[in-house]
């Protein structure tokens, strides 16, 4: 008897301790598409990205396109990029597009007063930008100088490169730079964080002012369609929130923009490869917070929007650490850590689809949280690329709403879900879950109920590596990328694995 209470008791705990992590799909209730949008990226003239990571300029011995890198330009490719945020960021608040166009040789040298006060040729402009986009397949996102610039000027810019051939002297300009058609350009963000290096306004003074360029940058009787970003906030001032959208009436605004880094201490970041478990768990609280953000943001936005027209976008997201010296300004290593950063924050973005339609990583070549690191010929994908490649499964894909019970990590009196997840179906009937073991010290039990038992197959890739600290380099730019993974088994519409400590896995499962 003694024995058979012993077995007894010894499942029971079993069982509990290998059902922490539960994740239960609702089906029923998908109804929400996730906007490929979410997986936008953000390319800043600063530091190395523009110039070096993704231009080399025509005449560079490097394979190019118009100057643009041809190896970035393919691997960007193989991302299903959906927009590109540019010029800025910080260097958007001081820069004017018509430095940028005409003729190379005569387009003016400027100092980028925001980023080490480099000398700036205007080598990449408007046209070298948005025929990017069109390389790409991308949508680019223009984010007009509200700062140094102008209504009038962003109002000619959207002339410049929205308006049909012979309407002005504007379009006569651009055929004379060689482009003979308008590039239909729709996402353009109205200032870039108006709090701080946007021109330090309060968001009284922010919103009145928006309305002046989103009324004029349109034609009176709004035919431009064009899809108008005001600046949010880039912290918890929810009183930002609230202002703006008190202030902004709805036929003039369609997305509002927050800011959100995943730092734990302004003034020492810490180190991108070297850091500690203590760093660690600090840089995935703060990750993490971005739930929060969001929600706290939604809420507001819900009061005066309560039909969710106006899209919560996050276009500027990531790890942000100490800088390594002499690789360019905000140049950063891109470990495992980041590719958790990556994994839980997409996670978040899927399940809010309903009002963040739109958000972009800071940024994609060689600066903070990027997706490509160059080092002159040599080029190599981030764990970050490779977590970007395995989701953009969820692009446009219906989401799958869920409950999760997860386990925490802990440290003092603070904690944080160790897993994270979301699930989208595809217009192929695919179910695709993408799970991300945040934990740095165990890998942990994972039981998935599908609540639907049609699906008989799954499969999946995963990627980790042993240390959360490990890295891809230009001597080994390999060692991190995604492997099939077949640990999962999949019986009645459930699935168990075991989930190895820092991993993401994205699963997929058919009939
Ligand atoms: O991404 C780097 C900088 O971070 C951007 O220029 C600015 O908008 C933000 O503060």
């Amino acid at each position: 008897m003694k024995k058979f209470i012993l077995i007894l008791l010894t499942g029971v705990l079993f069982h509990f301790a290998h059902s922490q992590n539960e994740i239960i799909l609702k089906p029923e209730e998908a109804k929400t598409e996730i906007s490929r949008h979410i997986y936008g990226h953000f390319a800043e003239h600063l530091g190395r990205c523009i110039y070096d990571g993704i231009y080399a300029g025509s005449d560079s011995p490097l394979a190019n396109k118009d100057g643009v890198r041809t190896d970035v330009i393919e691997a960007l490719k193989n991302l299903n990029i959906p927009n590109l945020r540019w010029p800025g960021g910080c260097f958007a608040d001081t820069y004017h597009w018509k430095d940028g166009i005409g003729p190379k040789d005569e387009r003016k040298h400027i100092e980028n007063l925001s980023w080490g006060n480099e000398r700036e040729d205007n080598g990449f402009g408007t046209h070298e930008f948005l025929d990017l986009c069109e390389q790409l397949g991308a949508e680019p996102y223009l984010a007009v100088n509200m700062n140094s610039g102008s209504v009038q000027e962003a109002v000619e810019w959207v002339q410049y490169v929205n308006h049909k051939n012979g309407s002005s002297d504007l379009t006569d300009l651009r055929q004379e730079n060689g482009r003979d058609k308008p590039w239909n350009v729709k996402y353009w963000g109205i200032g870039n964080e108006s709090w701080d290096c946007g021109g330090d306004m309060t968001a009284e003074y922010y919103s009145n002012l928006y309305k002046r360029y989103a009324t004029a940058m349109t034609s009176y009787a709004n035919t431009e369609k064009l899809f108008r970003i005001a600046v949010g906030p880039g912290s918890d001032d929810y009183a930002w929130t609230e202002t703006v959208m008190k202030n902004i009436p709805a036929k003039r605004i369609e997305g509002l923009s927050v800011h959100h880094y995943s730092v734990f201490d302004w003034s020492a970041k810490g180190p991108s490869d070297t850091f500690s478990d203590e760093e660690y768990f600090k840089t995935m609280h703060r990750a993490w917070f971005m739930e929060e953000f969001i929600n706290k943001n939604s809420e507001i936005m819900d009061k005066y929007d309560p039909d969710k027209n106006v899209a919560l976008i996050v276009d500027e997201w990531g790890g942000w650490y100490e800088s390594i010296p002499d690789k360019g300004i905000l140049y950063q290593q891109n470990t495992i850590r980041d590719a958790m950063i990556a994994g839980m924050t997409l996670n978040i973005f899927n399940n809010h689809a309903d009002r963040v339609r739109m958000a972009n990583l800071a940024q994609t070549v060689n600066v903070l949280q990027a997706v490509i690191l160059t080092e002159g010929e040599k080029m190599l994908l981030t764990p970050t690329y490779h977590v970007m490649e395995m989701y953009k499964v969820h692009q446009d894909a219906k989401l799958i709403p869920i409950s999760l019970n997860s386990e925490k990590m802990v440290n003092g009196n603070q904690s944080l879900p160790a897993i994270s997840v979301s699930a989208s179906v595809d217009s192929q009937n695919l179910l695709h879950l993408s799970i991300v073991n945040v934990d740095n010290e165990k890998d942990h039990p994972i039981s998935i109920d599908l609540g639907d038992a049609k699906y008989k197959k799954v499969s999946g890739r995963i990627l980790t590596s042993e240390s959360v600290r490990d890295h891809n380099s230009f001597s080994d730019p390999d060692k991190i990328t995604p492997r099939s993974f077949n640990k999962a088994t999949l019986k009645k519409g459930k699935i168990t694995f075991e989930l190895p400590k820092n991993s993401v896995v994205v699963l997929e499962v058919s009939e």
